[in-house]
């Protein structure tokens, strides 16, 4: 085995994992009327995790920062030729083709917040923004599906687990080490700020009321979340 090489720091793994949880239970949970107060604190969490990521990608470790992987087409159809062919090195870093995959996933999964938290909040078009929120959803679905293909392939091309780089931090190489006692403080705080968000979230009760559209009565035979929520009822939340 070749020298090991701290590659993705705190932050970019607390971010990962907690975006894999929270995506994949907001997913899961969308078209429950009862868990709908679970899809929104999800959703929340996975649009918080992603903005973070995005400041992170200026302020971050080497391997963190944008500028580490701005790879144009070219370079990425050059990776995935290399690929097909068995040719081609493995990337310290993310590999160009890699880097559109997680660029689509972060601006796919902004779009769908955005249009989520509309939605919830009754800021512009009901039905139909709930449409628009439902396509980036399943488009973000889409890109995950070939970003967890892509992070296979590339595992068995170039004999290097890349899952358990992204748990671990390590990888195989010889650059420059991506930790510093400030990217363990920004893990620590991103950890932080998840469990405050959601003891707060708890504790008071909040997202407990069904989607504004809902709550002004627009109902259209629609079924998705039309079911009041405990918020409504004016029973105690000390869950
Ligand atoms: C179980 C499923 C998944 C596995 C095994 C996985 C694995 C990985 C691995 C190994 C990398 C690093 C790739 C590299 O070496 O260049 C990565 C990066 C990334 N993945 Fe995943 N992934 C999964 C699901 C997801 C999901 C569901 C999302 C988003 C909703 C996501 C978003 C990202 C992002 C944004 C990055 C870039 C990391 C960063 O630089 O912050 N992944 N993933």
């Amino acid at each position: 085995m070749g020298e090991q090489v701290k590659v993705w720091d705190l932050p970019v793994r607390i971010s990962h994992w907690g975006l894999v949880l929270s995506f994949a239970g907001a997913y899961l949970l969308a078209e429950s009327d009862e868990a709908l107060r679970w899809h929104v604190l999800l959703g929340f969490t996975a649009t918080g995790l992603i903005a973070f990521r995005l400041i992170w990608g200026f302020v971050g470790t080497r391997y963190a920062r944008f500028a580490s992987f701005l790879y144009g087409p070219g370079a990425a159809l050059r990776y995935l030729r290399g690929l097909l062919r068995r040719e081609g090195g493995a990337f310290v870093g993310h590999n160009p083709a890699g880097s559109w995959a997680i660029y689509a996933i972060l601006l796919l999964g902004l779009a769908t917040g955005a249009t989520g938290y509309m939605t919830y909040a009754g800021i512009g078009g009901g039905e139909s923004l709930e449409e628009v929120h439902e396509f980036f959803a399943n488009a973000w679905l889409l890109v995950v599906v070939v970003h967890i293909v892509g992070v296979i392939v590339s595992s068995l091309v170039h004999r290097q687990n890349l899952v358990r780089a992204m748990i671990t931090g390590y990888k195989e190489g010889t650059a420059t080490g991506a930790a510093t006692s400030m990217a363990l403080l920004a893990g620590v705080a991103v950890a932080a700020g998840v469990l405050a968000f959601w003891s707060w979230a708890l504790l008071t009760g909040s997202f407990s009321g069904p989607a504004a559209h809902e709550r002004a009565g627009q109902h259209d035979g629609h079924a998705h979340r039309s079911a009041p929520m405990n918020g409504e009822t004016g029973e105690d939340h000390d869950d």
